[in-house]
């Protein structure tokens, strides 16, 4: 609520404040991102002693809406170029708008006819802020956008400012490191045109001292699945700016005459309950507010990939299927391999119909038996992507991202397609709406297996668009084809966890992971993972032993007890299990189905205690604990694992053996898990809080 003598407003959550100011140069200003405050507390901010204003030093970071203009030295969230060449912005506030739920400010350039909105929306249940801008050119002339940041948030002054950041590469995605913010500007992102391996459009930063379960953090994340840039700026005195937005360098979009651009939306967190606070929040506010049904819990699946590869008949996945219906499977995907001439991954890619030698009758009779076997039916397509070796590419070789006079690099004999030119979008569109259309498909697994490389666009009026609009259209042929196909669900795959980002996830059920599916490397992804992204979202598969990527050898009950943490898949290849791994299986996915709901639902605390890890979640009475020790040291006994979120004055049942605990004793002296002295020992356990 706007003061009534001030230009000062405050974006409120359950938890916290977000203040914001217009001061006498038009000026949109962060004061204070931490507790909740009232309108009295937060007028005081305007008291606070301001630093002298230095121009030759530059001005400290603590703008919220940084638009490039005098004096600006630092990062510029906001960044344009006028047809005549004025890069320098003079932004005029001319209203605020309050809405239920959101506040929106509008400024104009002072000559140029530029109009920027800067749009916030909270939310009654969360202490998650969104935040996007909307540009619109009111003249004729194209205006160049350099830089159009979804959200720049001011930090407070901390003493030892640290980033926390996810980074990565295929097999090896999410792995998390914290390191002390340097002076001037860290920048992290993606100029692949995907989300990407490398790094993930999520970081936290805090004071340097927060844990697991206390201290303050701030975290922001941005909605976006294509290149994107974070800017962590600290400036001379210690001030911390987090600037997030889609685009990359030396990309620019130009906005034509009458044109709007919409940003994505960078969301932002502050909490006060350490980095599994942080990260609980981001979950619950993905539950509420960003994926499509959040209520419904992931049915198991089994994907056949590991098994297979690309060397399979129809009769061999409807064995496939047997044996994964036989352990309990829900779901039942077939993934590549199945279409065009792909018989391996040197064509077929763009015809997705099926391979006439491999379903000489069509899908029809795979569906009907894994339908007939109580599962449904889920396929894997990579629509945005081309095999020269293609019908698809014979007849449109200009259909791909390509520049005159370049080679084309093929990156697994592939080419990326040019979904930011419309023709294409309704062609890719069109074939898979067929498919859906023609056939009993449940589920589909959209996988993106490459950047882009020489991504231009011959001809088009302003090709740097594609980096932009290739993203756009992705998520219109998802919201299409959801919209169409209501029953259907989606998995964003590239290459794994190529793709896990706030914008995928507002358009698809569930992501995967990581190709990399050894149980103990799975651990550290998985826990990277889980600092912005639930359960509920995270697949995981329990693949073979020796693993077909690591070459290590995990007992089965170790990489069940792993992949159960997220949405439990199985992935391995049930031709070559024996029977009592098959039935050890089928206990095991039992056993998920009865915590699935708590995994998936419930809030996630992090456990660990010497060489034991795990994680506990906690939903309503019930309490599950999944904890693994790869090996023991000095043949020392196992540490008890302390919980967190208990009652201390309720007692907790073991459903298993019926020992019945105190919460009090579970949180500050912990539970006794009872592994196995050998390596690679693990356990579920489920408590029940008692009346
Ligand atoms: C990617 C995916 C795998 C599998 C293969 C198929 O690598 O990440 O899970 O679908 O493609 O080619």
């Amino acid at each position: 609520m706007p003061a009534p003598d001030t230009r000062l407003w405050a974006i409120d959550t359950p938890n916290t404040s977000y203040v914001v100011a217009v001061d006498e140069h038009d000026r949109l200003r962060g004061l204070h991102w931490g507790p909740r405050l009232s309108r009295e507390q937060a007028l005081a901010l305007l008291e606070l002693p301001e630093s002298p204003f230095r121009p030759v030093v530059g001005r400290e970071p603590r703008f919220d809406l940084g638009a490039a203009s005098a004096f600006q030295y630092g990062h510029n969230g906001l960044q344009v170029r006028f047809a005549d060449g004025t890069r320098d912005l003079e932004l005029v506030f001319t209203e605020a708008i309050e809405s239920e739920g959101g506040l929106e400010f509008v400024f104009t350039d002072r000559h140029y006819p530029l109009e920027v909105r800067a749009r916030y929306r909270n939310h009654a249940d969360s202490d998650v802020i969104e935040r996007a801008l909307t540009l619109r050119n009111n003249g004729t002339e194209p205006i160049e956008v350099v830089r159009a940041d979804s959200a720049t948030w001011v930090v407070p002054a901390l003493d030892t400012p640290r980033l926390s950041q996810l980074h990565g590469e295929w097999g090896a995605e999410t792995q998390l490191t914290r390191t002390t913010i340097p002076y001037g500007e860290t920048v992290i992102g993606s100029r692949r045109g995907v989300t990407s391996h490398q790094a993930n459009p999520w970081v936290a930063v805090d004071d340097g001292a927060a844990t697991e379960t206390s201290g303050r953090v701030w975290s922001t994340a941005l909605a976006w699945s294509g290149s994107w840039r974070i800017t962590v700026e600290k400036g001379p005195t210690g001030n911390v700016v987090v600037s997030a937005g889609f685009g990359h360098d030396p990309i620019a979009i130009r906005l034509g005459g009458g044109e709007t651009l919409e940003t994505p939306i960078a969301a932002g967190l502050h909490t006060e309950r350490g980095f599994a606070g942080a990260a609980s929040a981001w979950h619950e506010y993905t539950l509420a507010h960003v994926i499509p049904h959040p209520d419904e819990v992931r049915p198991i699946l089994y994907n056949s990939w590991e098994a297979t590869e690309f060397d399979f008949t129809a009769e061999d996945q409807m064995r496939l299927a047997d044996r994964a219906a036989a352990m309990g499977c829900e779901l039942f995907v077939m993934d590549d391999g199945w279409f065009g001439a792909r018989v391996n991954d040197r064509a077929g890619l763009g015809d997705w119909t099926p391979n006439p030698d491999r379903f000489p009758d069509g899908l029809g009779p795979l569906i009907k038996h894994v339908h007939g076997l109580g599962m449904r039916f889920g396929i894997w397509v990579e629509p945005e992507m081309v095999n020269p070796d293609s019908d698809l590419y014979r007849a449109h070789p200009d259909w791909v991202y390509h520049q005159p006079h370049r080679r084309r690099s093929e990156v697994r004999q592939q080419l990326v397609l040019n979904l930011a030119r419309q023709d294409v979008a309704e062609h890719i569109h069109a074939q898979l709406d067929e498919l859906l259309s023609d056939n009993e498909i449940d589920f589909v697994k959209w996988d993106m297996n490459r950047p882009f490389t020489e991504a231009g666009w011959p001809g088009a009026e302003d090709p740097d668009r594609l980096w932009f609009d290739h993203t756009r259209n992705l998520y219109a042929i998802l919201d299409r084809l959801r919209a169409d196909h209501p029953d259907l669900r989606i998995e964003s795959c590239s290459s794994g966890g190529g793709r896990v980002d706030f914008g995928i996830l507002r358009r698809t059920d569930q992501v995967w992971t990581s190709d990399n599916t050894d149980a103990l490397d799975r651990i550290a992804i998985q826990e990277g993972f889980a600092q912005a992204y639930a359960a509920r979202v995270m697949g995981a598969w329990v693949t073979d032993s020796p693993n077909p990527l690591t070459r290590r050898a995990v007992p089965l009950d170790f990489r069940f007890h792993v992949a159960m943490a997220g949405v439990l898949a199985v992935g391995g290849d049930l031709r070559i299990w024996s029977d009592e791994e098959q039935a050890r299986g089928a206990e095991l996915v039992a056993d998920y189905k009865r915590i699935r709901p708590t995994v998936q639902l419930g809030r996630r605390y992090p456990l660990r205690a010497g060489t034991v890890s795990g994680v506990q979640y906690a939903k309503d009475d019930a309490v599950v604990v999944l904890a693994w020790r790869a090996a023991r040291s000095f043949a020392y006994p196992d540490p008890l694992l302390k919980l967190h979120g208990l009652d201390p004055d309720a007692r907790y049942r073991d459903e298993r053996t019926g020992r019945v605990h105190h919460g009090a004793i579970l949180a500050s002296h912990g539970l006794e898990l009872g592994l196995d002295p050998a390596d690679y020992a693990s356990a579920m356990i489920e408590l029940k809080r008692l009346p």
